[in-house]
């Protein structure tokens, strides 16, 4: 009998690829993707724990399942509640506190186990089952080929966890110590998912330039060899990756960058302060004049790489000064867009107890300032685009009729008109218009008959 499964999925592109599996570990159990919770069998909710109002979001979604799952029993059925991803494992004993209606509570490394897991929810008597290990098969070994379609563009995890321990960050307590897939497992995902439709693939990893997989020669490869490797598949026509840690872009890599024309022209790349002195205090192993470095060297192999990057403000004892020196940086390098966010203290981790806090007015005064600037540079970036022709990947269908929606090689969200069989095919299209957010643009060919037809 069919049964339904809904999953809300929180924070990273990780989090999304993740939830992708859990639907693969779930189909051939004969459970279809629902598209909401009320009347599903399961529901997921896969979390993130990076910051607080990210974890804060959990709880709230579980005072509406809770009502959700008291209505499907009185009405004789059954919903199982699971919670997922890193708010389940580094939190799991306050989720059975704060919500103990939740069947299942499981980490990011466990979820090969689903099928195990919601058949021991099924047969128990509302005990919960719980499962925050980090086991020693990695999961990946143990998960079905990807059967979900995966769209134009597909994620591949190539990378998991974290060993840099940056004082700010979860990450390495929720996700483990750095892994690395075999070369070999990475290809042949690719190849399947470029078989099943897909153009792009984003590789994905918490430190994905850390990466260092198994090789089939022998040895092991680092990002740079394996995106050499994947240019070689065919039918995949662009290539990127996410995230990086400026320590670990190497020479391999920034090679790869001049010499392989699928790897996309746009990299985000975390900074995430302009200040020697806290990027010392956050355990970030760089300077800002490695950082520079290092962009400079990018920008020498692909001229027209396009930068994006993370920044926290209001870290602990960040100074006014050390506050322009990130202004400044943001200046210097100019990013194509940017992601910013106040210093939110987590359980756990060495900045939260530092004794020198921010109060919250100067993290929003910050904040405020810090995007207003990334705001102004996104908005000169897509600016400079227009009149440009750029080669778009057409994902879907846009918002108004006849109109698709894509991503330009700087990942910019690109509109035209255009009719749907060209979705996953890539387009030459002029700009017409930028918003903060996304272009506006003309298929060429489309632009070359309305002025003939003009003529
Ligand atoms: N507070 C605020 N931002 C954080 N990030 C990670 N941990 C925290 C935290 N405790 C940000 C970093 C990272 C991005 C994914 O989230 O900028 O690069
Ligand atoms: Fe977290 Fe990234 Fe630092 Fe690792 S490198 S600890 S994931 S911020």
């Amino acid at each position: 009998m069919q049964k339904r499964l809904f999953i809300r999925t929180y924070g990273c592109q990780m989090n999304v690829y993740d939830s992708a599996r859990m639907v693969d570990v779930m189909t051939p159990l004969g459970y279809i993707p629902a598209a909401q919770a009320e009347g599903a069998d399961l529901v997921i909710l896969n979390t993130c724990h990076i910051r607080e109002k990210a974890a804060e979001k959990v709880y709230s979604e579980l005072g509406g399942i809770r009502r959700l799952k008291r209505a499907r029993e009185r009405q004789g059925g059954r919903m199982v509640v699971a919670v997922a991803g890193c708010v389940a494992q580094a939190e799991g004993e306050e989720i059975r506190r704060r919500a103990p209606f939740v069947d299942i509570v499981f980490g990011p490394q466990s979820y090969h186990r689903l099928p195990d897991m919601v058949a021991r929810a099924l047969a128990g008597a509302g005990e919960g089952v719980f499962d925050t290990s980090f086991p020693a098969e990695p999961k990946f070994d143990y998960l079905p080929e990807n059967l979900t379609a995966p769209g134009v563009s597909a994620f591949l995890t190539v990378q998991e966890g974290c060993d840099k321990f940056c004082t700010f960050c979860v990450v390495p307590y929720t996700r483990g110590t750095e892994y690395s897939r075999p070369t070999a497992d990475v290809i042949a995902e690719a190849r399947r998912l470029v078989l099943a439709g897909a153009r792009e693939i984003t590789l994905l990893g918490q430190n994905v330039n850390a990466y260092h997989g198994e090789a089939q020669d022998a040895g092991e490869w680092g990002l740079g060899m394996l995106i050499r490797a994947l240019a070689e598949v065919p039918g995949l026509e662009r290539i990127r990756y996410t995230t990086s840690h400026p320590r670990d872009v190497d020479d391999a890599l920034i090679a790869a960058h001049r010499d392989v024309p699928q790897l996309m022209p746009f990299l985000h790349l975390p900074v995430q302060s302009g200040s020697d002195r806290v990027l010392a205090a956050m355990n970030r192993r760089h300077r800002t004049d490695d950082y520079r470095r290092t962009v400079g060297r990018l920008r020498e192999a692909r001229a027209d790489l396009a930068l994006s990057s993370d920044f926290i403000v209001g870290y602990p004892g960040e100074s006014d000064d050390d506050f322009r020196a990130t202004l400044d940086l943001v200046r210097e390098i100019g990013f194509a867009q940017a992601f910013s966010f106040k210093y939110s203290p987590r359980p756990g981790t060495p900045a939260a107890v530092a004794e020198d806090q921010i109060p919250e007015s100067i993290k929003v005064e910050r904040l405020a300032e810090l995007q207003a600037l990334l705001q102004q540079q996104q908005r000169a970036f897509n600016q400079s685009c227009v009149g440009q022709i750029m080669p778009v990947l057409f994902e879907k269908p846009g918002r108004h009729p006849g109109q698709l929606v894509g991503r330009s090689p700087y990942l910019q969200a690109v509109h035209a008109d255009a009719s749907p069989d060209r979705i996953g095919e890539i387009v030459p299209v002029r700009i017409d218009a930028a918003a903060p957010n996304s272009l506006g643009g003309s298929i060429v060919a489309a632009v070359a008959e309305t002025e003939e037809r003009a003529a």
